[in-house]
C-alpha cells in the first residue's frame, strides 16, 4: 500500500464483519472476505432508504498502539438513528465486538503513525426482509466495513471555501438532520459535488424554517471562534457530531469559553476563525464563506494559513487521536 497516495476513497480490506436479525434476534457476528453480498432487491434498505450508519476511526499511536476514538458515541448515534426509523439495532457490546473485530481482523491496513491517516470504520444497519408495502422492515444486516483514508477534503490543514446554500435545504426542522441516515446524504449529495467543481470544500445550510440560523456543512459541523469563545450552532436539525462535543470539550480544557446556540448567518461578520469539524475531516479551518444569492463573501483570517486557535484545537485533539497527549476524559479505546 502506497499511504502517501492515501485519499478518501475506499479500498477493500480483508474481511467485513456482519449479522443479520430475524424473528427478533441477531445472528452470531460472522467475518468475511467478500465485501459483496447477497441482498434481496425489495429489501427496505434498497427501497425505502431503510438505512442508518456510522463513522469513525482507528490511529496508529506515537507508542505503537491502536486507538479507536469514543466508540461508544457512535454506538449509541446508531442507537437513535435505528429508532428513528423503526428498524433494529445491535446492543451498544454487540456493536463494539463488530468493530474490534473488524479491526483487528484488517490491522495492517491501519497507516503507520507517521503519515497522520488513519482506518475510517464503517458501521451500518439495513432493512433487509422484501417489502413493498411502507411498514418499517423487520428483519435487517448490520456490517462493519473498514478502509484506510486519508484526508477528506483533500486540502489536509489548508484554509478552503465554502458556498452558503439558499437555494435548497439539507433538513427540515423537525425532520431526519439529526440522524445518521443514508437518505440525508442522497438529497445533499448532487449539491455538494457541483459546490466541489466550483472549488468549494462543502455547502454550509441554514436552518430550513427561517433561513436565519447557521446549521452545518453537508457532513460536518460548523464552528467559529471569536476572541476566546468556541461558537457552534445549537439546533434540532443537525447531526449531533462526536468531533464538536469533543471540541466544546476541549476548548474549555484550554481555558476558553464555549457557546452553544443559534448563530444568526450575519454574525458571519464578526468571527475571527471558522471551520468545519467531522470524524472523516477532524477540523478544516474555512477562510471564505461565499454566499452567491446574495453576492456576499464573510472572510476569516488568512487564506494561506489555519487560525491560532483553529491550529491549537487541532493538535489537542488529533495528539489524543495518536496517543501524543494524555486522553484525560477517557476517550480512546486503546487496542
Ligand atoms: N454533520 C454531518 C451531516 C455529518 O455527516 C458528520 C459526519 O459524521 C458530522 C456532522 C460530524 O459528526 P462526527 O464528528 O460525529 O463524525
Ligand atoms: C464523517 O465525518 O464520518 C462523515 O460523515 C463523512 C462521510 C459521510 C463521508
Amino acid at each position: 500500500m502506497d499511504w502517501k497516495k492515501l485519499t478518501f476513497d475506499y479500498s477493500k480490506a480483508n474481511t467485513m464483519v456482519y449479522s443479520h436479525y430475524k424473528n427478533g434476534k441477531w445472528s452470531p457476528l460472522e467475518s468475511s472476505n467478500s465485501d459483496s453480498m447477497n441482498i434481496n432487491v425489495m429489501s427496505g434498505g434498497l427501497q425505502y432508504a431503510n438505512e442508518a450508519f456510522e463513522g469513525m476511526k482507528a490511529y496508529r499511536g506515537v507508542d505503537g498502539k491502536i486507538r479507536i476514538f469514543r466508540p461508544d458515541e457512535n454506538a449509541s448515534r446508531l442507537k437513535s438513528s435505528t429508532d428513528f426509523l423503526g428498524i433494529a439495532c445491535p446492543s451498544e457490546e454487540m456493536f463494539m465486538e463488530a468493530c474490534l473485530r473488524a479491526v483487528k481482523e484488517n490491522i495492517e491496513f491501519i497507516p503507520p503513525y507517521k503519515t497522520r491517516a488513519s482506518m475510517y470504520i464503517r458501521p451500518f444497519v439495513f432493512g433487509s426482509n422484501p417489502q413493498i408495502n411502507l411498514v418499517c422492515s423487520d428483519e435487517a444486516t448490520f456490517i462493519v466495513v473498514v478502509t484506510p483514508i486519508g484526508n477528506f477534503t483533500g486540502t489536509n490543514f489548508n484554509p478552503t471555501r465554502a458556498l452558503l446554500a439558499r437555494d435548497h435545504d439539507r433538513a427540515a426542522p423537525l425532520g431526519t438532520g439529526s440522524y445518521k441516515i443514508g437518505a440525508n446524504y442522497a438529497a445533499a449529495m448532487l449539491a455538494g459535488v457541483k459546490a466541489k467543481n466550483e472549488g468549494y470544500s462543502a455547502v454550509l445550510y441554514l436552518d430550513s424554517k427561517e433561513h436565519k440560523y447557521i446549521d452545518e456543512f453537508g457532513s460536518s459541523n460548523f464552528f467559529a471562534i471569536r476572541g476566546n469563545a468556541y461558537i457552534t450552532p445549537d439546533s434540532p436539525s443537525i447531526l449531533p457530531s462526536i468531533t464538536n462535543k469533543s471540541l466544546r470539550q476541549i476548548a474549555k480544557d484550554l481555558g476558553m469559553s464555549v457557546e452553544n446556540r443559534k448563530i444568526p448567518v450575519e454574525e458571519l461578520r464578526t468571527f475571527d476563525e471558522a471551520g468545519a469539524c467531522g470524524t472523516a475531516l477532524v477540523i478544516t479551518p474555512i477562510h471564505e464563506i461565499h454566499d452567491r444569492d446574495l453576492n456576499i463573501s464573510y472572510k476569516f483570517g488568512s487564506p494561506t494559513e489555519a487560525g491560532k486557535n483553529s491550529i491549537k484545537l487541532f493538535k489537542q485533539l488529533t495528539g489524543i487521536h495518536f496517543g501524543e497527549i494524555p486522553d484525560q476524559h477517557n476517550w480512546n479505546l486503546v487496542i
